[in-house]
Formats: C-alpha cells, sequence, structure tokens
C-alpha cells in the first residue's frame, strides 16, 4: 500500500460516491485532506476516522471560493502535495438543438472549469515540493452517447487540460494524470438506473443487469478499485507517468458492437 502519511491531498467533490472513495483511501494511506463539496461532507470526514481533514462548503465553479478554500488548505497544512477534481454533473442532456445555452455553460463550469480554477490555485503550493494532479474524466471523453453532448464535451475538454498541465507543469516536478472510468457503484449509479428502468418498464434490478452485461467483464467498476489506481497515479511511484489517461472500464470502450 501507498505512504502519503507526508502528503496533503484535496479532493473535490468529497460528499460524492467517488471523492468520498477517494479521500477515503488516501486517509487510510496516512495522508492530511483538505475536502470540500457544494453540500456538506460530514459522512465523509466521518469515514477518514482519525485522518486531519480542513474541510469547507465550496462552490468550485466560483473562481474566489476556490482561490479562499486552497489559501486555507496551505494555512492549516503548510502545503499542497495532490490535487483529485471528481466534481461534475451528468445531468445535461441535450443535443445542439434541444440543449440550452444556460445548460451547456453551467456543464463547462463545473466539468472543465472548475478543475482549471482549482489548479490555478493550487499549483502556486504545490510548486515548492512538486507534486500530482489527477483529473477524473469519462469514458464520455472518448466517445460519445446520444443525447448528451456537453458531458462529453465537457470530459474531453478535461482530459485535454491534464496535457496541458502535464507539459507545462513538468518543470515544477507536478505531474497531471487522468482517469476515465465507464460506470462506477456509486449512488450516482443507482439513481441512474432507477430512472432508466423507469423509461423502459423494468425494476431497477433488471436494468442494472442488462447495464452490466453492456461490459465486456460483466460488471461494473467499485469505488475501492479506482482508489487503487488513484493512490498509485499520484504516487512516486508513478514518478515518471504525466499527460497520460487511464480508462477502468471493464473493457467498454475495447469493444465493437456486433454485427
Ligand atoms: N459514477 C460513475 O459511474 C461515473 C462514471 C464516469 C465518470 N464519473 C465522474 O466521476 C466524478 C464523480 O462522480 P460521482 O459518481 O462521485 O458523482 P456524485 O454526484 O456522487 O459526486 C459529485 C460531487 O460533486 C459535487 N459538486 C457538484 N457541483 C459542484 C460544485 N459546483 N462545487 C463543488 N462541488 C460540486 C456534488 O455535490 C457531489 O458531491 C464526476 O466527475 C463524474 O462525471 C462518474
Amino acid at each position: 500500500m501507498e505512504d502519503y502519511s507526508d502528503k496533503v491531498v484535496v479532493v473535490t467533490g468529497s460528499a460524492g460516491g467517488i471523492g468520498s472513495a477517494l479521500s477515503e483511501a488516501f486517509a487510510q494511506a496516512g495522508a492530511r485532506l483538505g475536502l470540500c463539496d457544494l453540500r456538506d461532507a460530514a459522512a465523509t470526514v466521518e469515514c477518514c476516522g482519525s485522518a486531519e481533514v480542513y474541510t469547507r462548503v465550496v462552490d468550485v465553479g466560483v473562481e474566489e471560493q476556490v482561490a479562499g478554500f486552497c489559501q486555507g488548505v496551505q494555512e492549516t497544512f503548510g502545503a499542497i502535495d495532490i490535487l483529485v477534481n471528481t466534481v461534475g454533473i451528468v445531468d445535461c442532456p441535450g443535443d445542439v438543438e434541444g440543449l440550452s445555452t444556460a445548460l451547456w455553460e453551467r456543464a463547462l463550469k463545473v466539468n472543465l472549469t472548475a478543475a482549471f480554477l482549482m489548479a490555478k490555485y493550487a499549483v502556486p503550493h504545490m510548486k515548492a515540493r512538486g507534486g500530482a494532479i489527477l483529473n477524473i474524466a469519462s469514458v464520455s471523453g472518448l466517445a460519445n452517447q446520444e443525447q448528451a453532448m456537453v458531458y462529453s464535451v465537457s470530459k474531453a475538454g478535461l482530459l485535454s487540460l491534464t496535457r496541458s498541465e502535464a507539459i507545462d507543469l513538468a518543470r515544477y516536478k507536478i505531474r497531471a494524470n487522468a482517469i476515465s472510468p465507464g460506470s462506477v457503484d456509486t449512488p450516482l449509479l443507482h439513481e441512474a438506473v432507477k430512472e432508466a428502468g423507469e423509461l423502459y418498464g423494468r425494476s431497477s434490478e433488471d436494468q442494472w443487469q442488462v447495464w452490466e452485461e453492456q461490459y465486456p467483464t460483466r460488471r461494473f467498476t467499485q469505488p475501492a478499485e479506482l482508489a487503487e489506481l488513484a493512490l498509485f497515479l499520484c504516487s512516486e511511484r508513478a514518478g515518471n507517468i504525466t499527460g497520460a489517461n487511464f480508462t477502468i472500464d471493464g473493457g467498454l470502450t475495447a469493444l465493437l458492437p456486433e454485427r
């Protein structure tokens, strides 16, 4: 297991399914944590046990709030070593005609601009001793689905942001990588399965199975599996890995449909 006992790790979206799992994993590995979310992250803090935690309610789309949060982490712990951006919204359906401009802008702000803002205000505190940025993207950044345009556009942008961060920050020994998950077994997925089941007249259990069977491995990813990859990528063992994207999707994006 990785040792993060001398590291300060910032996790955005820490009240969410993936953010809470990653926060807990970094805490178990000994990290001190800076956690933020639009929602209260008390349940995540609870899961972090005895780890030292600085937590704030922050809208990561608002520049002043991001700047204040990063400053707060720096003042509390004296550094930021790792930045993990998990914030994202999926509830932004629509095609080029139907999607409202307001929803387009909101999705780009939360899914893409927020990761830029977090890096903008965390990097000055990371430069002294180097570190790592990890952006949680999606397989939707690699291939698109019907009526899900802006989600894919935002995640593709996040992958591009990751590459630029890797190139521009290498001189400070700051690495940047992305993870692109397929569906992960989180409350968000359970909700999506329920809604799709209602739409297609299936029980949630049947809908879950229909979706899982689309994966070559016949199953979704567990948050703990994603956490294992995250802990490796942010560690010194991955010291020459930067600008890369790692899919964790049970082979979904390797698969062509049957003819
Ligand atoms: N769950 C999946 O199956 C899956 C698959 C692929 C990619 N992803 C990506 O992983 C990330 C996390 O997904 P999740 O399943 O944990 O979702 P989630 O909805 O459980 O967590 C997202 C968190 O972000 C927070 N948030 C939203 N807008 C915010 C804002 N403006 N400021 C601060 N916090 C804000 C929410 O309050 C929530 O706690 C997302 O970026 C998502 O696109 C998830």
